[in-house]
């Protein structure tokens, strides 16, 4: 991210390539809070945006969401993307608002609390039992990312909505084609059809499985979706197709990609390693360190209904605002020493999971993977190094790490 100007620096937010240099982007994103906090940014090929970049902003906006919705404009794409959105291609949580959001999202929201995580838990230990063995047999050397990171919270969160493992892969390739969108390693092509394909390819299975689980109801959560009923009346297909999507895309590649960037930085940090591995009673604040250290989502959109303010900036009715969230997850108002990876750090008052009534209905499931696979991998991790440089996902929605060549010995 060039740093030229705080002005340079919020057109960039718009560029899929600056996630990919962490350390460009955070000098960037100091400069914008220090000196442009709401800065409005008019490029080439998007509809024009506020930047939003401190946390106090970020949760007031998130909060007043009578004010500041959702649709239609939920997640920076570019304008022709926008227009296929706004056509209604998708429609899940993230395109609605209360009070339609709230019956829809009541469908789900059970299997996510604290009664169905607990009985998830011995699922969970499984799985990073056997992705921490997989990682012992790769050894000496393997990608992280690939050979681990990626894999095990797909297997998860597909397990929760009860697909058979044998399509676990295509759900894999289907899911990074769409989330990897602005990544030439991971796309499917380079145009928006190519995205767009990948979508339907991703819709007609779960079309079948919608058809499947209304037949024979299995009792998994996509038997849940796919009876639901509101007023009286099935979702569609695409809802409910949408309602699979987002579970399926939301539940992975955010979790991964923490677990990889949480990796990443107990390498760098091996003072914190030893302090983690020799107290595993720190692993909850470990995990939320982790969590708000990689901010794996690093932007949703609102749009202001009305002519309101920000920090005493004019926005006009109809004017969208992109909540930059690895921002707000560095800002020297709210953390102490924001940029010091502290395994213990408490308060942390993070914004990774967003706030207010679309606050992440995955977190309390985030949050046990990502301690379970470190609570299994780093007692038999004896030695651990970095063999290449870590190299990030381009892209403006969800990412991290796409490699990260390690070396290590396990027992
Ligand atoms: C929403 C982050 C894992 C499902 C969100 C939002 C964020 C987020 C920032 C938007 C919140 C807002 O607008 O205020 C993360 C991070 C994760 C993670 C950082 C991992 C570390 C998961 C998992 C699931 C999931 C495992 C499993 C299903 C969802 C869903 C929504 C959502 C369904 C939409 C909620 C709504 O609009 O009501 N997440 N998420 N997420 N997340 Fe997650």
């Amino acid at each position: 991210m060039t740093t030229r100007t705080a002005h340079h620096a919020a057109r960039a937010l718009a560029d899929p390539a600056t996630y990919t240099d962490e350390s460009a982007l955070h000098a960037g994103l100091a400069r914008l809070r220090a000196e442009a906090p709401v800065s409005w940014v008019d490029v080439p090929d998007y509809r024009p945006f506020w930047v939003i970049s401190r946390h106090q902003d970020v949760m007031a906006i998130e909060r007043a969401n009578m004010t500041f919705t959702n649709w239609p404009r939920p997640v920076l794409f570019t304008e022709a993307a926008d227009q296929l959105s706004e056509a209604g291609i998708i429609r899940t949580l993230i395109h609605m608002d209360d009070p339609q959001h709230r019956v829809v999202r009541a469908i789900a929201a059970d299997w996510f609390g604290p009664k169905e995580m607990r009985a998830m838990r011995a699922r969970i230990d499984e799985l990073a039992h056997r992705f921490v063995d997989t990682m012992a047999a790769a050894g000496p050397e393997c990608d992280f990312v690939r050979e681990v990171a990626v894999n095990y919270p797909l297997y998860v969160i597909l397990s929760l909505l009860g697909l058979p493992e044998s399509d676990f892969p295509r759900m894999l390739t289907l899911t990074q084609e769409l989330f990897g969108g602005d990544d030439a390693e991971l796309q499917r092509g380079e145009a928006l059809e190519d995205q767009t394909a990948a979508l339907l390819d991703m819709f007609e299975y779960f079309n079948a499985l919608t058809r499947a689980r209304r037949e024979h109801p299995t009792g998994d959560l996509a038997s849940a979706i796919a009876n639901a009923r509101i007023d009286g009346e099935p979702l569609s297909d695409v809802e409910t197709a949408s309602y699979y999507a987002i579970i399926a895309t939301a539940g992975h590649d955010t979790t991964s990609a923490t677990i990889a960037g949480g990796l990443h930085a107990l390498l760098q940090h091996p003072d914190q390693r030893e302090r983690l591995r020799d107290d595993p009673g720190l692993l909850p604040s470990a995990t939320e360190e982790m969590i708000r250290w990689v901010t794996p989502v690093k932007a949703f959109m609102r749009t202001a209904i009305v002519d309101t303010t920000v920090r005493g900036v004019p926005v006009a009715a109809g004017e969208s605002l992109l909540l930059s969230y690895p921002s707000a997850n560095r800002d020297e108002e709210i953390f102490v020493d924001p940029f010091r990876f502290d395994v213990g750090r408490s308060p942390n008052k993070h914004l990774a999971f967003g706030f207010g009534v679309h606050f992440c209905l995955g977190a309390a499931l985030a949050r046990l993977e990502v301690s379970s696979f470190f609570r299994e991998l780093l007692p038999r991790l004896d030695a651990i190094e970095a063999t290449g440089s870590a190299e990030y996902i381009a892209t403006t929605f969800v990412g991290g790490l796409k490699h990260l060549p390690v070396r290590y010995s396990m027992r």
